[in-house]
C-alpha cells in the first residue's frame, strides 16, 4: 500500500487513495464481486458522517438513507445518548462471559424484552451478535426442544421460497434463494420450502379479487406431506424482505400458522430480524398481524445498529420446559441431555454488555419518541404520496409493505404484470437515484423492487423528496424500458 497527501475536511485523517487500494487489495466486502474495484477510474463509496435519515460522503455530499444502513438504524443516525450508554458501560467494564454470567444491561434488557414481546406477556431472552445467530440460535432451540419433549426425530423446518434468514450454514438452509443456497450444499437436511404468499404474483388467487389463503394451504399440505411429527420449527418473516416487501396476502395467514402449530406441537418462529423495532409501526411486526409466535428472532434494528446484538425471544412455557434437574434413567441419552443439561448453545459476544446498553438506551428512545407510531404515520403518508405520483406510472406494477418497509415493484408491462431480469438496469437505478442524493436498494433477488425503508424518524419533507425523486428516475428508467417516449419524458 502506498501512501497519499490528499485528505478531506469533511473527514478529518481520510485519504482517499489510501482508503481505494486498502479496499482494493485487502477488505473483502460482503456479498460483493470485487472485480470492478481495480478498474482505474472505480472510487468506492465511503460514507463517513450521518444525523437523523441524512448520511455524508468523504466528499461532504449528502444522501438521504433509504435502506437504513441495512434496514437498521431504525432511530436514526447522531443519537448521541446511545454513544454515551455504550461509552460508561464499555468504562464500567466491557465484557462479561454469556456462559453462566449476565451483565447488568443484558439483564436489564431481558427484562424489558419479555415485558414488552407478544409471547403470551412473559419470555426467556438469548442474546446472540446478529440475525443469522439469532435464525441459527431458534431453530436450535426448536430442535432441542423436541428432543426433549421425546421426538428427537422431529428435525425438520419448514420456510419459504425466496426468503432471507441469513448467511450460517443452519440460516441458509431455511433461505429460500436458489443461487445463495446452491455453492453450498449439502445444506441442514430436512429444510424444507412452501411457496412465499405475494398477492400481486399468486399463482392460486392472484386474480382473485381476495386471498383464498391457498398459500397456507400449500404449508399444511407440506407439514402433512413431511408427516407432523417430525416437522420441529415453521420459520416466516411478517414482512418478507427479499422479493421486495412482501407482507402476506391476508391478515389470518399467521393465524393459520398459529393453529397448525399449537394443533401439531410444531415451534411457530417469526423472523423479526427487519421487522421488529418498530419497522412496521408496532414494536413487533407480529403485533401488526396479531398473532403471538413462540419464538421472535431479531438484531438490526434492537439497536438501531450502533453495536452488533440479536435476541432470541422465547415464550416463557417453552423455554421453562429447559428448566430439568434430573430425567428418567431409561430415557435415551440425547433425550436425557436435552430435558437435563438447559440449552445447549452458547456464543462468546452474545449478548456484549456494550451492546446491551445500547440496546437499552435504544429502547428508551423508541419509546419515548414512539417511533413505532413514527413509523405507522410517516409511512402512511409516504405511501399515499407513491400512489398518488407513482400509480399510474407503466413500470408500477405494485406498492405494498407496512409501516416504513415499503416496495414499488416495477415491470415491464403494468397490464400483463410481465416482469424484467436486468441486474444492470437496477444498477443504473440506483447510481441514478444516489446521483440526486437517495440511498435506495432496488432488490433483483426476485422480481425488481425499489425498497423504501428509512430510518424511523424520516420527515415528511424528505419523504417528498424521495417521491419526487423516484417520480424522476422512473421516469427515465421508462424510457430505457421503452413504455415512455421521449417526448413524454420530462424528468
Ligand atoms: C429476516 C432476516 N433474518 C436474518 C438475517 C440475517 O441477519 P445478519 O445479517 O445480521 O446475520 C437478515 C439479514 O438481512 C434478515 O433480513
Amino acid at each position: 500500500m502506498t501512501a497519499s497527501a490528499s485528505t478531506t475536511q469533511h473527514a478529518p485523517g481520510f485519504d482517499a487513495d489510501r482508503m481505494r487500494e486498502a479496499i482494493r487489495d485487502n477488505v473483502w466486502l460482503h456479498s460483493t464481486q470485487m472485480a470492478p474495484y481495480f478498474e482505474p477510474e472505480h472510487r468506492p463509496f465511503v460514507l463517513v458522517k450521518g444525523d437523523g435519515s441524512t448520511v455524508w460522503d468523504a466528499n461532504g455530499t449528502p444522501y438521504l438513507d433509504l435502506l437504513a444502513g441495512i434496514y437498521s438504524v431504525n432511530a436514526g443516525y447522531g443519537r448521541r445518548r446511545i454513544v454515551e450508554a455504550m461509552a460508561e458501560q464499555a468504562m464500567a467494564l466491557p465484557f462479561i462471559n454469556p456462559f453462566g454470567y449476565t451483565s447488568v444491561p443484558a439483564a436489564t434488557l431481558a427484562d424489558r424484552l419479555g415485558d414488552l414481546a407478544p409471547l403470551g406477556g412473559e419470555a426467556r431472552v438469548f442474546f446472540t451478535s446478529g440475525g443469522s445467530e439469532s435464525v441459527e440460535t431458534a431453530l436450535k432451540l426448536a430442535k432441542q426442544l423436541q428432543t426433549a419433549r421425546g421426538y428427537p426425530h422431529r428435525w425438520k423446518t419448514i420456510s419459504r421460497r425466496v426468503a432471507w434468514h441469513g448467511t450460517t450454514i443452519g440460516a441458509l438452509s431455511v433461505n429460500g434463494l436458489t443461487s445463495y443456497r446452491s455453492v453450498f450444499g449439502p445444506l441442514v437436511p430436512g429444510a424444507r420450502h412452501a411457496p412465499m404468499s405475494h398477492r400481486y404474483r399468486c399463482p392460486y388467487c392472484g386474480d382473485a379479487p381476495a386471498c383464498n389463503l391457498m398459500c397456507y394451504d400449500e404449508i399444511e399440505r407440506l407439514v402433512e406431506f413431511e408427516g407432523p411429527d417430525q416437522v420441529a420449527a415453521i420459520i416466516t418473516e411478517p414482512v418478507q424482505n427479499a422479493g421486495g416487501c412482501i407482507p402476506p396476502g391476508s391478515m389470518d395467514y399467521f393465524r393459520k400458522i398459529r393453529k397448525l402449530c399449537d394443533d401439531t406441537g410444531i415451534v411457530m418462529i417469526m423472523d423479526e430480524v427487519i421487522c421488529g423495532f418498530g419497522r412496521l409501526g408496532e414494536l413487533f411486526g407480529s403485533t401488526y398481524f396479531g398473532v403471538e409466535p413462540d419464538v421472535i428472532t431479531t438484531a438490526k434494528g434492537i439497536t438501531s445498529s450502533y453495536a452488533p446484538l440479536g435476541a432470541v425471544l422465547v415464550r416463557k412455557s417453552i423455554a421453562d420446559e429447559f428448566i430439568n434437574e434430573s430425567a428418567p434413567p431409561d430415557l435415551p441419552a440425547p433425550v436425557a441431555a436435552a430435558r437435563t443439561e438447559g440449552f445447549m448453545h452458547g456464543l462468546t459476544f452474545g449478548g456484549h454488555p456494550v451492546a446491551c446498553a445500547a440496546a437499552n438506551a435504544n429502547l428508551d428512545i423508541m419509546l419515548e419518541e414512539d417511533l413505532p407510531g413514527r413509523a405507522r404515520e410517516t409511512g402512511a403518508y409516504l405511501r399515499s404520496e407513491l400512489e398518488a405520483a407513482l400509480g399510474d406510472h407503466p413500470n408500477v406494477g405494485d406498492i405494498r409493505g407496512a409501516g416504513l418497509f415499503l416496495g414499488v415493484e416495477l415491470v415491464a408491462d403494468k397490464a400483463t404484470k410481465a416482469t424484467f431480469r436486468d441486474d444492470g438496469l437496477l444498477e443504473w437505478l440506483s447510481d441514478a437515484m444516489r446521483d440526486r442524493g437517495l440511498i435506495v436498494r432496488n432488490d433483483g433477488r426476485n422480481d425488481p423492487t425499489t425498497q423504501l425503508c428509512p430510518p424511523l424518524v424520516i420527515t415528511r419533507d424528505e419523504c417528498d423528496r424521495v417521491v419526487a425523486t423516484l417520480a424522476e428516475t422512473f421516469t427515465e428508467l421508462g424510457r430505457r424500458l421503452g413504455t415512455i417516449g421521449t417526448a413524454q419524458a420530462t424528468g
